[in-house]
């Protein structure tokens, strides 16, 4: 079932277009996966979703409600968590001070428990509670900024470019943690990747967004097969 979903959606930055007639559905307890060259509009695919851009046309649907231009503390508080592409940490505060911040909405006896239940999921960040969050290493970092989102349980984690500037090993990891919320948590993921075609390899399924248009929707293998994926990131790469 679509947990997700957005019907003939137009959308922008004031009068702006971006994005033309997009029809894209994120399945319950599934990662999908959203690819394309820079400047394609993925991110304010993301922004439509969470009342940051501007809406020009169609509709957002969230568990069969329409949310369309809904500001985004409301779209938070439905249980969609957005982590923005240079979303980041605190860097001044400690790992334990960055997830105390992230559950500062929740009432006070809960927080102890989610912290415990986000340590469980990602043990390597026990170790480091006292330590500042700018002296974690990049894969650490992300693994953190993903502990914050996941202190208010949210229904459905929206990642933009977690991997970016990873080197190859923790481009990995980060993406088996992704794996591990869906099958642990059932958690439901988008996730928007440079990395392609890792993150096709882990998705259940694929959009490829081209110049604010969706050219391709189906599982992951074919769209790793497609002619135009080929040709477009090889031309990313150069
Ligand atoms: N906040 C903004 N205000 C105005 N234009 C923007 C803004 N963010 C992105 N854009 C424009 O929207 C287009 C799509 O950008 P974006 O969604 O960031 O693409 P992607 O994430 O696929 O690289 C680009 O032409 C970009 O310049
Ligand atoms: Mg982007």
């Amino acid at each position: 079932m679509a947990m997700l979903e957005t019907v003939n959606l137009y959308s922008g930055y004031g009068k702006l277009k971006v994005l033309f007639d997009i029809n894209f559905r994120a399945n319950e307890r599934e990662i999908t996966v959203v690819v394309g060259p820079n400047g394609a509009g993925k991110t304010t695919l993301l922004n439509s979703i969470c009342g940051v851009a501007t809406i020009h046309g169609g509709r957002v649907v969230f568990e069969g409600r329409e949310i369309t231009g809904e500001s985004p503390h409301k779209v938070a508080r439905l249980g969609i968590a957005y982590l923005p592409q240079m979303g980041n940490v605190f860097s001044e505060l400690t790992v334990e001070e960055n997830l105390l911040i992230a559950g500062y909405l929740l009432p006070k006896r809960e927080v102890k428990d989610r912290v415990d239940e986000v340590l469980d999921i990602f043990p390597k960040l026990k170790g480091f509670l006292r330590r500042k969050a700018g002296t974690l290493s990049g894969g650490e970092r992300r693994m953190l900024a993903i502990s914050m989102a996941l202190m208010r349980r949210p229904k459905i984690l929206l990642l933009d470019e977690m991997t970016t500037d990873l080197a190859p090993i923790l481009v990995k990891k980060v993406l088996e943690k992704v794996v591990e919320l869906r099958d642990r948590l059932g958690l439901t993921v988008v996730l928007v990747e440079q990395h392609a075609k890792l993150a096709l390899e882990i998705g259940d399924w694929a959009y490829l967004l081209v110049s604010g248009t969706m050219r391709f929707e189906g599982e992951p293998e074919e769209l790793l097969k497609h002619p135009q994926f080929a040709k477009l990131y090889l031309g990313i790469a150069r």
